[in-house]
Order: C-alpha cells, then sequence, then structure tokens
C-alpha cells in the first residue's frame, strides 16, 4: 500500500494533491537525474523503486493552510524532505547491513557500503542546494533538523547503556523519524505562508504522527510478510537493536519472557534462533502492547488537529494519521 491510495476524502483535495504529487516527482526526477551517469544510477536505484512518499504528501497537505498551496516553494519543500528522507535510507542500509529495501535490493547489497554512503551523501548535496532556493530559515531548519536525525541514529547504535531501554527507545526514535516528518509539516506549512500557530500544530502533529510511524515499523519488522514491508524480516533482531514490541516481550513474566531473557543477549547470528524469538515475540503481549502506545501517540496526534479548522484537509490528515497506524495490520 501506497500514501497515494489513500482517499483524502473530498475530489478537490485528491486532484491538488495528485497534482502536487506529479510535481514532486518531476522535481526528483530532474534534481536527481543531474551528474556522472554512474551516480545517478544509484540514486535513482532506490527513487524508482517507490516507497510511500509519505513525508512529501504530507507537506503538501500541510501547505493547503497557507495561501499559496500551490508555491513552486512549496513542491521544492516536500521534494527536498523526500530527499533527506532518502539519503538516510541509503546510509541506514549500511549501519543494518540491510538486504532489501522497497521491494529491490538495497545499494549496498547491488553495489557495496561505498557506493551506498556516497550514494546517500550525494542525495545530501541535492538536497542542500534545494535549500539554498528555499532561504536561510529552511538551511536553519534543516541543519537542526538533520543533527537531530543524527543524534538519533548514533544514540541507537551506541544503545541504552544504563537508561530505561524503552525510555530510550522513544527518545531515538523520536529523533531519527519523528523530527523528519514533523519537518515536513513545519516546510509544507511555512512555504505556503500559514500562520505560526499553524505551523507549529502541523510540526507537533508530524512529531506525534512519526512516533505511530517508527513503532508500526517496528512491528512490521517482526509481525508481517516481507511482501508488505519490501524488507527482510527480522532485520532489526539480526542488528541487536530491540524495538519497542520486543522491549515489552523482554519484561514479561511468563515462560516467554523468561527464553527470550535468554536468547536476547546480542546479535541473532543464525537462522534457527532468529526463527525461535520470531515464534516467542508471537507468543507475547509485545506487539499489542507496543500498539497501545501507538494509539497514544495517534490519540496525541488527534488533538493537535483541534487546533486546525474543521475542513477537508484537517480531515484528510486524520485519515493520514489513521493510515499510519493501520498500517500494523
Ligand atoms: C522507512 O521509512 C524508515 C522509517 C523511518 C521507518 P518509510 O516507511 O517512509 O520508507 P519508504 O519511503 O516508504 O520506503
Ligand atoms: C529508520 O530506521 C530511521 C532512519 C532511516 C533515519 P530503521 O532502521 O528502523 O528503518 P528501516 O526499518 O530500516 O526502514
Ligand atoms: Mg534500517
Ligand atoms: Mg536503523
Amino acid at each position: 500500500m501506497t500514501v497515494s491510495t489513500v482517499d483524502l476524502g473530498d475530489a478537490d483535495l485528491n486532484a491538488a494533491i495528485r497534482e502536487g504529487m506529479e510535481q514532486v516527482e518531476r522535481t526528483l526526477r530532474e534534481e536527481l537525474s543531474r551528474g556522472e551517469d554512474f551516480l545517478v544510477d544509484k540514486v535513482l536505484h532506490l527513487v524508482q523503486a517507490g516507497g510511500k512518499r509519505f513525508r512529501p504528501m504530507f507537506a503538501l497537505l500541510a501547505a493547503q493552510y497557507g495561501q499559496r498551496p500551490q508555491a513552486p516553494e512549496v513542491v521544492q519543500a516536500a521534494a527536498v524532505v523526500e530527499i533527506v528522507h532518502l539519503a538516510t535510507l541509503y546510509h541506514d542500509d549500511v549501519m543494518d547491513e540491510a538486504e532489501r529495501r522497497r521491494g529491490v535490493a538495497s545499494a549496498n547489497s547491488r553495489w557495496n557500503n561505498s557506493v551506498a554512503i556516497l550514494a546517500g551523501d550525494i542525495l545530501l548535496a541535492h538536497a542542500s542546494g534545494i535549500m539554498a532556493l528555499l532561504g536561510t530559515e529552511t538551511v536553519k531548519h534543516f541543519s537542526e533538523t538533520f543533527a537531530e536525525l543524527v543524534t538519533g541514529q548514533m544514540r541507537e547504535t551506541i544503545g541504552a547503556e544504563d537508561r530505561d531501554p524503552v525510555e530510550h527507545y522513544l527518545t531515538v526514535i523520536r529523533e531519527k523519524t519523528g523530527v523528519l516528518i514533523a519537518s515536513a509539516g513545519y516546510l509544507g506549512a511555512y512555504h505556503s505562508g500559514a500562520d505560526d500557530a499553524t505551523v507549529a500544530a502541523l510540526q507537533r502533529f508530524g512529531q506525534n504522527i512519526g512516533m505511530v510511524f517508527q513503532i508500526v515499523d517496528d512491528i512490521i519488522d517482526i509481525f508481517s510478510d516481507p511482501e508488505v514491508s519490501g524488507k527482510t524480516p527480522g532485520t532489526d533482531l539480526r542488528e541487536g537493536v530491540f524495538t519497542l514490541p520486543v522491549l515489552y516481550a523482554l519484561r514479561e513474566e511468563s515462560e516467554v519472557g523468561d527464553r527470550l531473557r535468554e536468547l536476547l543477549v546480542g546479535p541473532i547470528e543464525d537462522e534457527d534462533t532468529l526463527a525461535e524469538v520470531l515464534d516467542l515475540l508471537h507468543r507475547s503481549s509485545g506487539r499489542q502492547r507496543a500498539l497501545e502506545d501507538v494509539h497514544r501517540y495517534l490519540a496525541e496526534a488527534e488533538k493537535q488537529l483541534d487546533q486546525l479548522p474543521d475542513n477537508a484537509v484537517t480531515r484528510a490528515l486524520r485519515s493520514l494519521g489513521e493510515y499510519s497506524a493501520r498500517r500494523a495490520g
């Protein structure tokens, strides 16, 4: 399911967003086709593989609150967020030693780590060029956003140490995922000329939806068919990254919990252990408890919408939030 299959519930809005997304796609292709062929093909590899385009679509929706929802800056802002997201995917797959992404081979597995890192870097170069057109406020905003994202990735890499693992996890995902989705809301609204309070509400909505999005992604990594995610299931466990459903299952006072505590002491090296862990997780309360948090963050996101006018766009954002939670299945 891609985000473009979400019915926004209003014919005019559907048409406006479809038109905006076509412009975003054109911008992505034009911008990312510039450069030597040997770079362009690596970069277009994941662009063409698809992806949900959740962040640019959210940026376009956020732009509907301003006076200039169709400004070229809005399209550029939506595209820039997707480019930055894409750069982080190239780098993340190197860190996670992931084999599949967007239903195709990840760049690190199709080529190698150096290629994947450089493809991520050139994407950041493209993003910087577009940001320069959007002005210093956007460059500053991006510098803060990207610093937080990298902090989250680094925090995850270092691990919880003596912090509470659930609190650590929630901090990590706010930084590594929440801030960029918040940024989509911020930049879309800001460049459409929306007022400060609206921009801030959309940023907070994005932050909370980002939490929903990542917890759901982590649930999918363990509990879903790879056809759904386009990624290899159990990637986080193989890397020794214990996500929210795993952390909750590890706290369980039961035989399942006991066995998980025995097995989950580091990265999982062999397929038999992985299969046993996945089976234990299915029998645990981890998924259910993680879903309770998903609904808590979804409610928090929806609270932000109460501050916005009751119109078709706000209703569409509600659907987008529900869509993010529903992906968990
Ligand atoms: C993947 O993001 C990384 C996370 C933050 C969970 P998406 O799930 O938005 O990936 P694409 O863009 O659809 O491939
Ligand atoms: C996603 O991290 C966050 C970023 C890429 C910044 P994950 O490692 O959880 O995402 P997937 O599962 O590989 O998409
Ligand atoms: Mg990953
Ligand atoms: Mg990762």
